[in-house]
């Protein structure tokens, strides 16, 4: 049996921490076997790009070296882990994946998406998320959210328009793909913001089991 990939997006201080939990509680009290995991990261190799690709030492990096590091930590994730794990039947819950590389590659720094688009063929041939949760929120409020937090990354240090494209493009692709995309209205007080978590997740899992 091959499990299902639920993916978590939004903009920073969009809320994935507490989504990631929510949606936690909802599979295993399901009784399914989880899988947590993130991008960039999730594996060793992963983690070191991650350092590379969020610290300062190398704020100046092309556009073009970005994109291919996202895409390179994704295959050595995809490959030693992601796949391994829905294999043997775990359901992975990873915090950002590819949209991200569309959301902030594509839309914060307009790069042109069928570049990302080769790569996602290239590196993930045919595997794509089952179902992928967005915490959408106007930028304003995510960026004071996040400013609470200790000091900014390379991509927390972005202008505000940066954001506000980042989040266009994220709704863009939720528009264009509305069955996998669910958006969540993560400017709405924390009690409401679970609730229709969990909505999200037991229609879901109602529509696995019904497969
Ligand atoms: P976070 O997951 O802790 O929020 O940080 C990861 C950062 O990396 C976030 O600012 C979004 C960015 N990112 C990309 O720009 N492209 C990608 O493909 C991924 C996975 C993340």
């Amino acid at each position: 049996m091959q499990g299902s990939f639920i993916t978590l997006e939004g903009i920073e201080g969009a809320g994935k921490s507490t989504c990631m939990a929510e949606v936690r509680q909802v599979l295993e009290t399901a009784g399914k076997a989880i899988l947590e995991t993130r991008e960039p990261g999730g594996t060793p190799l992963g983690e070191d790009l991650r350092q590379l690709l969020l610290g300062h030492r190398h704020t100046g990096m092309h556009e073009d070296t970005e994109l291919l590091l996202m895409f390179a930590a994704r295959a050595e994730h995809l490959q030693q882990k992601i796949l391994p794990a829905l294999r043997s039947g775990k359901w992975v819950l990873c915090d950002r994946f590819t949209d991200a590389s569309y959301a902030y590659q594509g839309g914060g720094r307009g790069m042109d998406t069928r570049r990302i688009a080769e790569l996602e063929t290239w590196v993930q041939g045919d595997v794509r998320p089952h179902l992928t949760l967005l915490m959408d929120l106007p930028v304003e409020q995510g960026l004071e959210r996040a400013g609470r937090r200790s000091s900014p990354d390379r991509f927390e240090s972005e202008a505000l328009e940066f954001f506000e494209r980042v989040r266009q493009a994220y709704l863009e692709i939720a528009r264009q793909d509305p069955g996998r995309v669910k958006i969540i209205d993560a400017s709405r007080p924390l009690q409401e913001v679970r609730a229709r978590i969990r909505a999200v997740m037991e229609s879901f899992l109602e529509q696995q089991d019904n497969d």
